[in-house]
């Protein structure tokens, strides 16, 4: 639906996914707590949200929560969750304003009553935004939604199209789970958690040293200006180098 409208406006689908990393040790460096580095990490996010229009990013797919998260400190848990809640109440008019589409990537099962019908107000009064689509994976693991979506398959033949779809409907994400062009991770570390690996399969890697709170829009653009330099070859070999 949402690439439709975006095809609609003639641009070219261009999905980034981020993993917001390393929220706590910037906050640690300071001697802040980690709830700090957690909440100027939430605010980084909105300023990221900004700048993708003008790089041609047209869908944001963002880690924000994993389901293994639910396994730190209670009170880092029950702070994270107190943030999420905010930015759900604060958020929603910018967003609208500035045209993006948010919805939600992940398991809504296990979040409290209040915060699940913020989430489905958010994802139906930003509906129509055409501009940008930003996908929160929030209580999200990827090896979690595809079991959810084999199992949402039944007896339908198992295909890479009718896994993706299924895959979609799991996650509650549009149809077609969509591929990632590029995967950039803050913070240093160089590994997955469990984030989008079926949408990966073809994705462009880039790793970053920032932390997550200090991960402004030009860092953003060094990654979309590196990305742009890649070879993607999909298994095939470029028609220069054919013969
Ligand atoms: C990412 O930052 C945010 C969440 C996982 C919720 P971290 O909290 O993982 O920060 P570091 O990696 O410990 O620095
Ligand atoms: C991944 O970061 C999850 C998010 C950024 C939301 P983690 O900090 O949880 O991942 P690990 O533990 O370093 O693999
Ligand atoms: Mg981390």
């Amino acid at each position: 639906m949402t690439n439709q409208i975006l095809n609609s406006t003639n641009k070219k689908p261009f999905h980034v996914a981020i993993i917001m990393d390393g929220n706590g040790r910037w906050a640690n460096k300071q001697n802040k707590p980690r709830f700090f580095g957690h909440r100027a990490g939430a605010e980084n996010l909105r300023s990221i949200v900004e700048s993708c229009p003008q790089l041609g990013i047209t869908t944001l797919t963002a880690y924000a929560f994993s389901s293994d998260n639910w396994g730190r400190p209670r009170q880092e848990v029950k702070m994270l969750m107190r943030l999420f809640n905010t930015y759900l109440q604060t958020e929603i008019k910018n967003l609208i304003k500035n045209g993006v589409k948010l919805t939600f990537l992940g398991r809504r099962d296990r979040f409290d009553t209040n915060i699940l019908s913020k989430m489905e107000n958010a994802e139906h009064a930003t509906a129509d935004g055409a501009i940008l689509n930003l996908r929160l994976a929030v209580d999200y693991s990827a090896r979690d939604m595809i079991i959810e979506a084999v199992k949402k398959l039944g007896t339908v033949e198992l295909t890479r199209k009718s896994f993706s779809n299924a895959l979609a409907k799991a996650q509650h994400s549009d149809p077609g789970a969509l591929d990632v062009d590029l995967l950039i991770r803050t913070g240093g570390e160089k590994r997955l958690s469990d984030f989008l690996l079926w949408e990966c399969a073809y994705a462009e890697l880039f790793f970053s040293p920032v932390m997550w709170p200090e991960f402004n829009p030009e860092y953003l653009q060094s990654a979309v200006d590196d990305f742009k330099h890649r070879e993607r070859r999909f298994g095939c070999i470029p028609k220069k180098m054919v013969g």
